[in-house]
């Protein structure tokens, strides 16, 4: 059955979210970053929509997810909102927005709510910024946790690398997933793991778990360009494309290219 035939049209809450994790129901999670995509992939049928700060690599052009300002998250995470009725709309914290101290990390926090409308919020990392978490979570933000490879830290790791092979990063990653389920986050994302360290992950806490290059979790996460295969020059071994939307744009564009200088287009019924 295709995704957009899912029957239950309610809003998916961080309370559903956990009794699908109860009930074995898997959870199908993609990044959007426009009201056009978001409506899509919310008549769809996913899950969870994550405004996720990676606009900054494919929407703005940059090499990592750095530069991405709150103001700039703001603004697509509220076109996002407008075109979704039934996902949970997550907005990724963008770096710098957090790190400083807690106060500073709520009121970040309270200003992607109030701005954009969307559900939650989600912040990369463990221990080091459970402060942070628990005094958004204080304020009655959401929060979702996101564990492994954490792309605003590739300055401190110097690679896209998968993460936590070694047995002393794995155990620091298996006590801060518990220590983000404790604390009261709804979720967490994991990145770029060995599929055995998710499993212990998915099996140790009660939230869910979403991987991306974590093997099989509680539901998982794509971002939307790479999926439908708009970017070329990005395939990691963990990337399922389901479409190839750079030759379908660039088939269309170059037709269009062609009808006008050929003065096909605009045709008499294309004119008023
Ligand atoms: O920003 C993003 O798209 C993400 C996903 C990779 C989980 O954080």
């Amino acid at each position: 059955m295709p995704g957009y035939l899912v029957d239950d049209t309610r809003k998916v809450t961080t309370h559903r979210l956990k009794e699908m994790k109860e009930q074995g129901k898997k959870i199908a999670m993609l990044t959007s970053y426009d009201y056009t995509t978001a409506k899509i992939v919310d008549e769809a049928g996913v899950d969870i929509i994550l405004v996720g700060d990676s606009a900054s690599n494919v929407m703005a052009g940059n090499h990592t997810t750095l530069p991405i300002t709150l103001d700039q998250m703001i603004y697509h995470a509220r076109s996002v909102v407008r075109g979704v009725k039934r996902a949970l709309v997550v907005c990724d914290m963008p770096f710098g927005t957090y790190q400083v101290n807690p106060v500073e990390g709520v009121r970040n926090a309270i200003r992607i709510m109030q701005e954009t409308g969307c559900d939650a919020v989600k912040l990369e990392g463990g221990v080091e910024i459970l402060d942070t978490i628990r005094k958004i979570l204080d304020a009655g933000i959401p929060v979702m946790g996101h564990l492994g490879l954490t792309p605003q830290s590739i300055n401190k790791f110097g690679t896209y690398a998968v993460r936590a092979r070694e047995e002393a990063e794995a155990a620091r990653l298996l006590s801060d997933a518990a220590a983000l389920a404790d604390a009261g986050c709804f979720g967490i994302v994991l990145e770029k793991i060995p599929a055995t360290l998710t499993q212990k992950v998915v099996e140790s806490v009660d939230v869910p778990i979403i991987g991306i290059g974590g093997g099989p979790a509680d539901g998982q996460v794509l971002v939307i360009d790479d999926m439908l295969g708009k970017n070329k020059d990005f395939s990691p071994k963990f990337l399922r494309r389901y479409a190839d939307l750079h030759t379908v744009m660039l088939d269309a564009i170059g037709q269009y290219v062609t009808d006008v200088k050929s003065c096909d287009f605009p045709n008499e019924q294309e004119q008023y």
